[in-house]
């Protein structure tokens, strides 16, 4: 089975996964792509999990498996964010899954926020980082645009509110 992780960050995500496979007995693969050198440099394990810093080029591989937590939402302008996701579908095997987490609209609102970025919508927080919300009809909405049928993006849990603190999908392709 190959796994994608993108926008793996410190790779705290991966690391746990690797372990969970190994305790399992599983010989998946998981790589790892950011866009961000600054990670790869100083995370050693970026070489043990082929960690990818692309620009241009996204991994082009057939994956089982794609999961990304908290990237998309801040992606901005919004045409790179499509373009993200575009790629991910691109890149999943037919029958392939792409597990998503954005944060949601109740954990944005507690942000410290400051200028409202371009395209009407986002913040710039005082970290200086970008950052929008998904409820989950937004969250559905986006994933349809890269491609995913509707009938195959799944919530990963039942929300008591359409506006939770995340957000947390399954596609399939
Ligand atoms: C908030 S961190 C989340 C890191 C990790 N996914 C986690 O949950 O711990 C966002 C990460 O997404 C990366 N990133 C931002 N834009 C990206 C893009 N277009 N493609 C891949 N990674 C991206 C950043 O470099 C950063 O490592």
């Amino acid at each position: 089975m190959k796994v994608l992780e993108v926008g793996a960050g410190c790779l705290r995500n991966s690391r746990y996964l690797e372990k969970e496979f190994r305790k399992r007995g599983w010989t998946s693969k998981i790589e790892v792509a950011d866009i961000s050198q600054g990670y790869a440099a100083f995370e050693s394990d970026y070489k043990k999990f082929s960690g990818k810093v692309y620009k241009d080029s996204f991994p082009k591989i057939g994956y089982d498996i794609v999961f990304s937590t908290f990237v998309v939402e801040s992606i901005c302008p919004r045409r790179n964010r499509h373009y993200l996701l575009s790629c991910i579908y691109r890149a999943l095997k037919p029958g392939g899954k792409f597990l998503v987490s954005f944060r949601g609209p109740a954990i944005v609102k507690k942000a410290k926020t400051r200028t409202r970025c371009h395209e009407g919508e986002g913040f710039w927080t005082a970290g200086k980082t970008y950052l929008r919300s998904y409820n989950i009809q937004e969250a559905k909405a986006l994933l349809r645009r890269a491609g995913f049928k509707d009938k195959n993006i799944k919530p990963m849990r039942k929300y008591r509110t359409p506006e939770p603190e995340y957000v947390d999908i399954i596609a399939c392709k």
